[in-house]
Protein backbone atom coordinates (compact mmCIF):
# COMPACT_ATOMS: atom_id res chain seq x y z
CA UNK A 1 0.00 0.00 0.00
CA UNK A 2 1.10 3.04 -0.84
CA UNK A 3 1.33 6.17 1.59
CA UNK A 4 -0.30 8.80 -0.22
CA UNK A 5 -0.92 11.78 1.95
CA UNK A 6 1.92 13.14 3.86
CA UNK A 7 1.23 16.95 3.02
CA UNK A 8 -1.76 19.04 3.11
CA UNK A 9 -3.23 18.02 0.09
CA UNK A 10 -6.22 16.47 0.29
CA UNK A 11 -5.07 14.19 -2.85
CA UNK A 12 -1.00 13.64 -2.53
CA UNK A 13 0.51 11.13 -4.90
CA UNK A 14 3.94 9.19 -3.99
CA UNK A 15 7.39 11.38 -4.36
CA UNK A 16 8.50 9.81 -7.47
CA UNK A 17 5.27 10.33 -9.20
CA UNK A 18 5.60 10.63 -13.44
CA UNK A 19 3.80 13.40 -14.31
CA UNK A 20 3.80 15.35 -17.77
CA UNK A 21 2.19 14.72 -21.20
CA UNK A 22 2.22 12.71 -24.05
CA UNK A 23 2.16 13.36 -28.11
CA UNK A 24 3.70 11.19 -31.06
CA UNK A 25 5.42 11.95 -34.30
CA UNK A 26 3.43 12.50 -36.93
CA UNK A 27 0.88 14.81 -35.07
CA UNK A 28 3.85 17.25 -33.88
CA UNK A 29 6.85 17.09 -36.02
CA UNK A 30 5.79 18.50 -39.26
CA UNK A 31 8.47 18.34 -41.86
CA UNK A 32 6.97 15.27 -43.26
CA UNK A 33 8.54 15.39 -46.62
CA UNK A 34 12.09 17.11 -45.69
CA UNK A 35 14.49 16.15 -42.85
CA UNK A 36 15.02 12.94 -45.36
CA UNK A 37 11.97 11.39 -44.15
CA UNK A 38 10.10 8.74 -46.22
CA UNK A 39 6.43 8.69 -46.91
CA UNK A 40 4.44 6.99 -44.10
CA UNK A 41 0.62 5.88 -44.72
CA UNK A 42 -0.59 9.49 -43.23
CA UNK A 43 1.48 11.91 -46.10
CA UNK A 44 -0.30 8.80 -48.76
CA UNK A 45 -2.95 8.97 -48.00
CA UNK A 46 -3.64 12.64 -47.94
CA UNK A 47 -2.26 13.48 -51.14
CA UNK A 48 -4.32 10.25 -52.87
CA UNK A 49 -7.26 11.76 -50.43
CA UNK A 50 -7.37 15.16 -49.25
CA UNK A 51 -10.91 15.55 -48.65
CA UNK A 52 -10.92 12.93 -45.96
CA UNK A 53 -8.63 15.24 -43.41
CA UNK A 54 -10.23 18.06 -41.40
CA UNK A 55 -10.14 21.43 -43.00
CA UNK A 56 -7.68 19.51 -45.43
CA UNK A 57 -4.97 19.68 -43.33
CA UNK A 58 -2.00 17.08 -43.68
CA UNK A 59 0.54 15.56 -41.41
CA UNK A 60 3.40 18.21 -42.77
CA UNK A 61 1.02 21.18 -41.26
CA UNK A 62 1.23 20.07 -37.79
CA UNK A 63 3.04 21.91 -34.93
CA UNK A 64 6.32 22.14 -36.18
CA UNK A 65 8.06 20.12 -33.51
CA UNK A 66 10.75 19.55 -35.92
CA UNK A 67 12.09 23.12 -35.42
CA UNK A 68 10.44 24.49 -32.78
CA UNK A 69 11.08 21.81 -30.33
CA UNK A 70 13.74 23.55 -28.12
CA UNK A 71 10.98 26.03 -27.50
CA UNK A 72 8.23 23.31 -26.64
CA UNK A 73 10.47 21.67 -24.18
CA UNK A 74 11.57 24.56 -22.74
CA UNK A 75 7.35 25.03 -21.79
CA UNK A 76 7.31 21.99 -20.59
CA UNK A 77 10.26 22.86 -18.14
CA UNK A 78 9.07 25.73 -17.38
CA UNK A 79 5.54 23.87 -16.32
CA UNK A 80 7.60 21.74 -14.34
CA UNK A 81 6.84 18.38 -15.99
CA UNK A 82 9.46 15.85 -14.88
CA UNK A 83 8.37 13.16 -17.83
CA UNK A 84 7.51 13.27 -21.77
CA UNK A 85 6.35 10.71 -23.66
CA UNK A 86 6.91 10.96 -27.87
CA UNK A 87 7.46 8.67 -30.45
CA UNK A 88 10.56 7.99 -33.15
CA UNK A 89 9.08 8.25 -36.69
CA UNK A 90 9.94 4.83 -38.64
CA UNK A 91 9.74 6.52 -41.82
CA UNK A 92 12.00 9.14 -41.25
CA UNK A 93 14.82 6.57 -39.26
CA UNK A 94 14.27 4.49 -42.04
CA UNK A 95 12.85 6.01 -45.31
CA UNK A 96 12.19 2.87 -46.95
CA UNK A 97 11.43 0.99 -43.06
CA UNK A 98 14.47 -1.12 -43.71
CA UNK A 99 17.67 -0.78 -45.33
CA UNK A 100 19.45 2.54 -45.49
CA UNK A 101 19.23 4.29 -42.66
CA UNK A 102 18.66 8.32 -42.70
CA UNK A 103 21.31 10.22 -40.54
CA UNK A 104 19.39 13.85 -40.29
CA UNK A 105 16.56 11.74 -38.21
CA UNK A 106 19.41 10.45 -35.64
CA UNK A 107 20.62 14.33 -35.44
CA UNK A 108 17.21 15.26 -34.88
CA UNK A 109 16.26 13.17 -32.76
CA UNK A 110 19.83 12.82 -30.17
CA UNK A 111 18.99 16.99 -30.07
CA UNK A 112 15.62 16.40 -29.10
CA UNK A 113 16.77 13.91 -26.13
CA UNK A 114 19.26 15.84 -25.30
CA UNK A 115 17.03 18.97 -24.66
CA UNK A 116 15.18 16.50 -22.74
CA UNK A 117 17.39 15.40 -20.22
CA UNK A 118 19.22 19.08 -20.12
CA UNK A 119 15.49 20.38 -18.84
CA UNK A 120 15.34 17.36 -16.14
CA UNK A 121 12.69 15.83 -18.35
CA UNK A 122 12.96 11.82 -18.86
CA UNK A 123 11.77 10.51 -22.25
CA UNK A 124 9.32 7.83 -22.48
CA UNK A 125 9.85 6.75 -26.40
CA UNK A 126 7.67 4.90 -28.18
CA UNK A 127 8.56 3.17 -31.52
CA UNK A 128 5.11 2.91 -33.27
CA UNK A 129 2.36 5.28 -33.16
CA UNK A 130 -0.30 4.72 -36.38
CA UNK A 131 2.46 5.49 -38.66
CA UNK A 132 3.56 2.81 -40.82
CA UNK A 133 6.28 3.21 -43.62
CA UNK A 134 4.60 3.11 -47.24
CA UNK A 135 6.96 1.08 -48.36
CA UNK A 136 6.26 -1.23 -45.56
CA UNK A 137 2.25 -0.98 -46.20
CA UNK A 138 3.02 -1.78 -50.19
CA UNK A 139 3.97 -4.87 -48.89
CA UNK A 140 1.50 -5.64 -47.11
CA UNK A 141 1.96 -4.02 -43.88
CA UNK A 142 1.22 -6.19 -40.78
CA UNK A 143 -0.13 -9.12 -42.80
CA UNK A 144 3.48 -9.44 -44.16
CA UNK A 145 6.06 -11.16 -41.67
CA UNK A 146 9.01 -9.34 -43.58
CA UNK A 147 7.09 -6.07 -41.96
CA UNK A 148 7.53 -7.42 -38.34
CA UNK A 149 10.93 -8.54 -38.96
CA UNK A 150 11.81 -5.10 -40.51
CA UNK A 151 9.78 -3.37 -37.39
CA UNK A 152 12.14 -5.88 -35.20
CA UNK A 153 15.42 -4.38 -36.96
CA UNK A 154 14.52 -0.93 -36.91
CA UNK A 155 13.81 -1.25 -33.14
CA UNK A 156 17.22 -3.27 -32.43
CA UNK A 157 19.16 -0.25 -34.00
CA UNK A 158 16.79 2.45 -31.64
CA UNK A 159 17.60 0.56 -28.91
CA UNK A 160 21.52 0.47 -29.75
CA UNK A 161 21.22 4.27 -30.81
CA UNK A 162 19.33 5.48 -28.43
CA UNK A 163 19.70 2.89 -25.30
CA UNK A 164 22.55 5.40 -23.67
CA UNK A 165 19.66 8.48 -23.05
CA UNK A 166 16.45 6.50 -23.17
CA UNK A 167 14.97 4.17 -20.23
CA UNK A 168 11.99 3.24 -20.73
CA UNK A 169 10.42 2.17 -24.31
CA UNK A 170 7.14 1.62 -25.44
CA UNK A 171 6.99 -0.92 -28.79
CA UNK A 172 3.17 0.46 -29.58
CA UNK A 173 0.88 2.82 -28.93
CA UNK A 174 -2.93 1.76 -28.88
CA UNK A 175 -2.35 -1.36 -31.06
CA UNK A 176 -6.21 -1.59 -31.66
CA UNK A 177 -6.39 1.43 -33.53
CA UNK A 178 -4.87 0.60 -37.32
CA UNK A 179 -6.78 -2.80 -36.62
CA UNK A 180 -9.91 -1.37 -35.84
CA UNK A 181 -10.08 1.41 -37.77
CA UNK A 182 -7.69 0.21 -40.91
CA UNK A 183 -9.16 -3.19 -40.77
CA UNK A 184 -12.94 -2.82 -39.70
CA UNK A 185 -13.84 0.63 -40.00
CA UNK A 186 -12.69 2.16 -43.04
CA UNK A 187 -11.20 5.20 -40.90
CA UNK A 188 -7.63 4.60 -41.59
CA UNK A 189 -5.46 3.43 -44.64
CA UNK A 190 -5.23 0.97 -45.80
CA UNK A 191 -9.12 1.47 -45.45
CA UNK A 192 -9.79 -2.56 -45.59
CA UNK A 193 -13.22 -3.79 -44.12
CA UNK A 194 -12.77 -7.76 -43.40
CA UNK A 195 -13.01 -9.13 -39.82
CA UNK A 196 -10.59 -11.97 -40.56
CA UNK A 197 -8.11 -9.92 -41.84
CA UNK A 198 -8.28 -7.16 -39.02
CA UNK A 199 -7.83 -10.38 -36.12
CA UNK A 200 -4.92 -11.21 -38.47
CA UNK A 201 -3.10 -7.88 -38.48
CA UNK A 202 -3.81 -7.99 -34.52
CA UNK A 203 -2.23 -10.75 -34.28
CA UNK A 204 0.75 -10.02 -36.14
CA UNK A 205 1.47 -6.80 -34.58
CA UNK A 206 1.31 -8.43 -31.00
CA UNK A 207 4.10 -11.13 -32.79
CA UNK A 208 6.18 -7.72 -33.50
CA UNK A 209 5.92 -6.37 -29.85
CA UNK A 210 6.66 -9.59 -28.90
CA UNK A 211 10.13 -9.46 -31.13
CA UNK A 212 11.28 -6.03 -30.05
CA UNK A 213 11.11 -6.98 -26.42
CA UNK A 214 12.99 -10.10 -27.96
CA UNK A 215 15.23 -7.70 -29.46
CA UNK A 216 15.53 -5.17 -26.06
CA UNK A 217 16.72 -7.99 -23.45
CA UNK A 218 19.73 -8.40 -25.67
CA UNK A 219 20.19 -4.72 -26.41
CA UNK A 220 22.43 -3.23 -23.41
CA UNK A 221 20.64 -0.94 -21.81
CA UNK A 222 21.22 -0.45 -18.33
CA UNK A 223 18.28 0.32 -15.81
CA UNK A 224 15.82 -0.12 -19.29
CA UNK A 225 12.53 -0.81 -19.15
CA UNK A 226 9.94 -1.97 -22.04
CA UNK A 227 6.09 -1.61 -22.49
CA UNK A 228 3.57 -1.21 -24.66
CA UNK A 229 0.84 1.53 -24.15
CA UNK A 230 -2.55 0.33 -24.72
CA UNK A 231 -6.49 2.12 -25.22
CA UNK A 232 -8.23 0.15 -22.49
CA UNK A 233 -12.16 0.54 -22.81
CA UNK A 234 -13.53 -1.17 -20.35
CA UNK A 235 -16.88 -2.47 -20.92
CA UNK A 236 -19.95 -2.43 -18.97
CA UNK A 237 -22.99 -4.44 -20.03
CA UNK A 238 -26.36 -2.39 -20.08
CA UNK A 239 -27.67 -4.91 -17.23
CA UNK A 240 -27.07 -7.90 -15.18
CA UNK A 241 -29.35 -10.19 -18.17
CA UNK A 242 -27.49 -12.87 -19.35
CA UNK A 243 -27.58 -11.96 -22.79
CA UNK A 244 -25.85 -8.43 -21.70
CA UNK A 245 -23.29 -10.05 -19.65
CA UNK A 246 -22.18 -11.94 -23.08
CA UNK A 247 -22.26 -9.25 -24.77
CA UNK A 248 -19.88 -7.30 -22.64
CA UNK A 249 -17.64 -10.44 -22.06
CA UNK A 250 -17.06 -10.36 -26.01
CA UNK A 251 -16.65 -7.00 -26.84
CA UNK A 252 -14.06 -7.50 -23.48
CA UNK A 253 -12.13 -9.88 -25.14
CA UNK A 254 -11.65 -8.85 -27.94
CA UNK A 255 -10.83 -4.98 -27.39
CA UNK A 256 -8.92 -5.16 -24.27
CA UNK A 257 -8.24 -9.00 -23.31
CA UNK A 258 -6.67 -9.80 -26.83
CA UNK A 259 -3.85 -7.27 -26.28
CA UNK A 260 -3.87 -6.98 -22.38
CA UNK A 261 -2.91 -10.97 -22.03
CA UNK A 262 -0.21 -11.28 -24.23
CA UNK A 263 1.44 -8.19 -23.34
CA UNK A 264 1.46 -9.14 -19.92
CA UNK A 265 0.79 -12.25 -19.88
CA UNK A 266 2.85 -13.63 -22.79
CA UNK A 267 -0.51 -15.95 -24.38
CA UNK A 268 -4.03 -15.13 -25.05
CA UNK A 269 -6.92 -15.83 -23.30
CA UNK A 270 -8.14 -19.61 -23.73
CA UNK A 271 -11.52 -18.13 -23.66
CA UNK A 272 -10.94 -15.64 -26.81
CA UNK A 273 -9.20 -18.22 -28.40
CA UNK A 274 -11.93 -20.78 -28.20
CA UNK A 275 -14.34 -17.57 -29.52
CA UNK A 276 -12.33 -16.82 -32.51
CA UNK A 277 -12.25 -20.39 -33.46
CA UNK A 278 -15.91 -20.97 -32.95
CA UNK A 279 -16.37 -17.60 -35.29
CA UNK A 280 -13.99 -19.06 -37.99
CA UNK A 281 -11.53 -16.00 -37.06
CA UNK A 282 -8.76 -17.01 -35.59
CA UNK A 283 -5.38 -16.13 -37.65
CA UNK A 284 -2.57 -18.12 -39.35
CA UNK A 285 0.23 -18.80 -36.99
CA UNK A 286 3.89 -20.53 -37.46
CA UNK A 287 5.87 -22.91 -35.05
CA UNK A 288 7.49 -20.73 -32.44
CA UNK A 289 4.83 -17.64 -32.47
CA UNK A 290 3.80 -18.81 -28.99
CA UNK A 291 7.21 -19.18 -27.59
CA UNK A 292 8.05 -15.67 -28.97
CA UNK A 293 4.96 -14.31 -27.37
CA UNK A 294 5.93 -15.47 -24.14
CA UNK A 295 9.38 -13.65 -24.74
CA UNK A 296 6.71 -10.44 -25.20
CA UNK A 297 6.20 -9.83 -21.75
CA UNK A 298 6.45 -6.49 -20.60
CA UNK A 299 7.97 -4.47 -17.55
CA UNK A 300 5.07 -1.72 -17.54
CA UNK A 301 2.06 -0.63 -19.15
CA UNK A 302 0.92 2.50 -20.68
CA UNK A 303 -2.84 2.89 -20.14
CA UNK A 304 -4.58 5.27 -22.30
CA UNK A 305 -8.19 6.01 -20.88
CA UNK A 306 -10.66 8.25 -22.47
CA UNK A 307 -13.96 6.41 -22.45
CA UNK A 308 -15.72 3.34 -21.58
CA UNK A 309 -17.47 0.92 -23.70
CA UNK A 310 -21.45 0.40 -22.99
CA UNK A 311 -22.93 -2.91 -24.51
CA UNK A 312 -26.07 -4.63 -24.68
CA UNK A 313 -27.58 -7.62 -26.30
CA UNK A 314 -28.20 -7.24 -29.74
CA UNK A 315 -31.81 -7.02 -30.38
CA UNK A 316 -31.66 -7.31 -34.39
CA UNK A 317 -30.80 -10.34 -36.32
CA UNK A 318 -28.12 -9.56 -38.57
CA UNK A 319 -29.10 -9.09 -42.35
CA UNK A 320 -28.42 -12.43 -43.64
CA UNK A 321 -24.98 -12.09 -46.19
CA UNK A 322 -23.97 -9.10 -43.94
CA UNK A 323 -19.76 -9.21 -43.66
CA UNK A 324 -19.07 -10.31 -39.80
CA UNK A 325 -18.00 -7.15 -38.09
CA UNK A 326 -17.58 -7.26 -34.11
CA UNK A 327 -21.30 -5.46 -33.62
CA UNK A 328 -22.55 -8.90 -35.45
CA UNK A 329 -22.35 -9.95 -31.71
CA UNK A 330 -23.44 -7.21 -29.45
CA UNK A 331 -24.92 -3.65 -29.86
CA UNK A 332 -23.91 -0.21 -28.14
CA UNK A 333 -26.04 1.74 -25.65
CA UNK A 334 -25.88 5.27 -24.31
CA UNK A 335 -26.20 5.11 -20.86
CA UNK A 336 -29.27 7.20 -19.66
CA UNK A 337 -28.02 10.01 -17.43
CA UNK A 338 -24.50 9.86 -18.73
CA UNK A 339 -22.13 12.67 -18.88
CA UNK A 340 -20.87 13.93 -21.76
CA UNK A 341 -17.71 15.79 -23.14
CA UNK A 342 -19.89 18.49 -24.88
CA UNK A 343 -17.34 19.70 -26.87
CA UNK A 344 -16.16 16.63 -28.58
CA UNK A 345 -18.85 14.34 -28.07
CA UNK A 346 -17.19 10.97 -25.79
CA UNK A 347 -18.64 10.18 -22.31
CA UNK A 348 -16.85 11.19 -19.18
CA UNK A 349 -16.82 8.35 -17.00
CA UNK A 350 -13.73 8.81 -14.70
CA UNK A 351 -14.37 5.79 -12.49
CA UNK A 352 -13.84 3.77 -15.55
CA UNK A 353 -9.54 4.54 -14.95
CA UNK A 354 -9.85 3.48 -11.12
CA UNK A 355 -12.01 0.87 -12.76
CA UNK A 356 -8.78 -0.61 -15.21
CA UNK A 357 -6.27 0.34 -12.74
CA UNK A 358 -7.70 -2.64 -10.27
CA UNK A 359 -8.34 -4.79 -12.44
CA UNK A 360 -4.74 -4.97 -13.51
CA UNK A 361 -4.17 -5.29 -9.66
CA UNK A 362 -6.33 -7.86 -9.47
CA UNK A 363 -5.86 -10.20 -13.14
CA UNK A 364 -2.26 -8.82 -14.22
CA UNK A 365 -0.17 -9.37 -10.88
CA UNK A 366 -0.52 -5.77 -10.49
CA UNK A 367 1.86 -4.55 -13.20
CA UNK A 368 3.73 -1.16 -12.70
CA UNK A 369 1.28 0.91 -14.98
CA UNK A 370 1.26 4.77 -15.58
CA UNK A 371 -1.37 6.95 -16.93
CA UNK A 372 -0.20 7.43 -20.48
CA UNK A 373 -3.17 8.96 -22.26
CA UNK A 374 -5.90 11.14 -20.98
CA UNK A 375 -7.80 14.26 -22.17
CA UNK A 376 -10.56 16.50 -23.38
CA UNK A 377 -10.78 17.59 -27.03
CA UNK A 378 -12.48 20.85 -27.07
CA UNK A 379 -13.89 21.96 -30.85
CA UNK A 380 -13.49 25.53 -31.61
CA UNK A 381 -11.96 26.01 -28.62
CA UNK A 382 -10.75 30.14 -29.02
CA UNK A 383 -14.17 30.59 -27.81
CA UNK A 384 -13.02 30.38 -24.26
CA UNK A 385 -10.25 32.40 -24.75
CA UNK A 386 -9.90 36.18 -22.22
CA UNK A 387 -6.60 38.13 -22.44
CA UNK A 388 -5.18 35.88 -24.85
CA UNK A 389 -5.41 32.60 -22.47
CA UNK A 390 -7.66 29.48 -22.87
CA UNK A 391 -9.98 29.53 -19.96
CA UNK A 392 -10.45 25.69 -19.71
CA UNK A 393 -11.60 25.06 -16.95
CA UNK A 394 -13.66 22.38 -18.00
CA UNK A 395 -10.51 20.58 -18.24
CA UNK A 396 -9.37 21.42 -14.81
CA UNK A 397 -12.23 19.76 -13.79
CA UNK A 398 -11.67 16.54 -16.16
CA UNK A 399 -8.53 16.27 -14.81
CA UNK A 400 -8.56 16.87 -11.29
CA UNK A 401 -11.63 14.20 -11.38
CA UNK A 402 -9.77 11.24 -13.01
CA UNK A 403 -6.77 12.25 -10.48
CA UNK A 404 -9.35 11.39 -7.93
CA UNK A 405 -10.00 8.16 -9.12
CA UNK A 406 -6.35 7.30 -9.93
CA UNK A 407 -5.33 8.26 -6.36
CA UNK A 408 -8.25 6.40 -4.65
CA UNK A 409 -6.81 3.12 -6.88
CA UNK A 410 -3.56 4.24 -5.20
CA UNK A 411 -4.59 3.67 -1.98
CA UNK A 412 -6.10 0.61 -2.75
CA UNK A 413 -2.79 -0.84 -3.61
CA UNK A 414 -2.78 -0.61 -7.92
CA UNK A 415 1.04 0.11 -8.42
CA UNK A 416 0.22 3.37 -10.69
CA UNK A 417 3.20 5.51 -11.19
CA UNK A 418 2.43 8.84 -13.30
CA UNK A 419 -0.45 10.68 -15.67
CA UNK A 420 0.27 12.36 -18.94
CA UNK A 421 -2.50 13.93 -20.43
CA UNK A 422 -2.82 13.94 -24.23
CA UNK A 423 -0.97 16.09 -25.09
CA UNK A 424 1.45 18.80 -24.62
CA UNK A 425 0.36 21.52 -27.34
CA UNK A 426 -2.75 21.64 -29.91
CA UNK A 427 -2.08 18.77 -32.53
CA UNK A 428 -2.42 17.40 -36.01
CA UNK A 429 -4.85 14.40 -35.55
CA UNK A 430 -5.70 11.43 -37.39
CA UNK A 431 -8.87 12.61 -39.95
CA UNK A 432 -9.65 15.00 -37.21
CA UNK A 433 -6.92 17.54 -37.95
CA UNK A 434 -7.18 20.57 -35.60
CA UNK A 435 -10.51 20.31 -34.80
CA UNK A 436 -10.66 18.76 -31.64
CA UNK A 437 -7.85 20.49 -29.14
CA UNK A 438 -6.62 18.76 -26.42
CA UNK A 439 -3.23 20.43 -25.29
CA UNK A 440 -2.24 21.73 -22.19
CA UNK A 441 -0.66 24.57 -24.71
CA UNK A 442 -2.45 26.04 -27.40
CA UNK A 443 -1.18 26.80 -30.94
CA UNK A 444 -1.69 29.75 -33.57
CA UNK A 445 -1.56 27.74 -36.86
CA UNK A 446 -0.76 30.91 -38.03
CA UNK A 447 1.75 32.47 -36.49
CA UNK A 448 3.14 29.01 -34.44
CA UNK A 449 3.12 30.85 -31.33
CA UNK A 450 2.35 28.26 -28.12
CA UNK A 451 0.63 30.00 -25.46
CA UNK A 452 -0.05 27.41 -22.42
CA UNK A 453 -3.73 27.67 -21.25
CA UNK A 454 -5.47 27.81 -17.76
CA UNK A 455 -4.98 24.10 -16.80
CA UNK A 456 -1.09 24.13 -17.75
CA UNK A 457 -0.40 26.73 -14.92
CA UNK A 458 -3.04 24.31 -12.92
CA UNK A 459 -1.45 21.52 -13.42
CA UNK A 460 2.16 22.88 -12.59
CA UNK A 461 0.78 23.76 -9.21
CA UNK A 462 -0.43 20.42 -8.94
CA UNK A 463 3.02 18.78 -10.01
CA UNK A 464 5.06 21.21 -7.94
CA UNK A 465 2.52 19.98 -4.42
CA UNK A 466 2.30 16.40 -5.90
CA UNK A 467 -1.14 16.99 -5.70
CA UNK A 468 -4.17 18.95 -4.77
C1 LIG B 1 -5.68 8.73 -28.86
C2 LIG B 1 -4.49 8.64 -29.80
O1 LIG B 1 -6.37 7.55 -28.88
O2 LIG B 1 -6.64 9.71 -29.18
C3 LIG B 1 -4.03 10.01 -30.28
O3 LIG B 1 -3.40 7.96 -29.22
C4 LIG B 1 -5.23 10.86 -30.70
O4 LIG B 1 -3.11 9.83 -31.32
C5 LIG B 1 -6.16 10.99 -29.51
O5 LIG B 1 -4.86 12.10 -31.19
C6 LIG B 1 -7.38 11.91 -29.76
O6 LIG B 1 -8.12 11.56 -30.86
P1 LIG B 1 -8.99 12.61 -31.69
O7 LIG B 1 -9.55 11.86 -32.83
O8 LIG B 1 -10.05 13.15 -30.80
O9 LIG B 1 -8.05 13.69 -32.12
Amino acid sequence: MVETNTTNNDYHFPDDFWWGSAASATQIEGAASTGGKGMNIWDYWFQEEPNRFYDQIGPEQTSDFYHRYPEDIQLMKQLNHNSFRLSLSWSRIFPEGTGEINEEAIVFYHHVLDELLEAGIEPFVNLYHFDMPMAMQKIGGWENREVIDAFAAYAERCFAIFGDKVKKWFTFNEPIVPVEAGYLYNAHYPNVVDFTRATQVAYNTMLAHAKAVQVFRHADIPQGNIGIILNVTPSYPRSNRPQDLESARIADLLFNRSFLDPAVKGKYPQELITWLKEQGLFPKTEPGDSSLLREGVIDFLGINYYQPRRVKAKEHIPVPDSPMMPESFFDYYEMPGRKMNPYRGWEIYEKGVYDILIDLRDNYGNIECFISENGMGVQNEERFMEENVIQDTYRIAFIKDHLKWIHRALEEGANVKGYHLWTLMDNWSWLNAYKNRYGFISVDLKTMTRTPKKSAWWFKEVIRNNGF
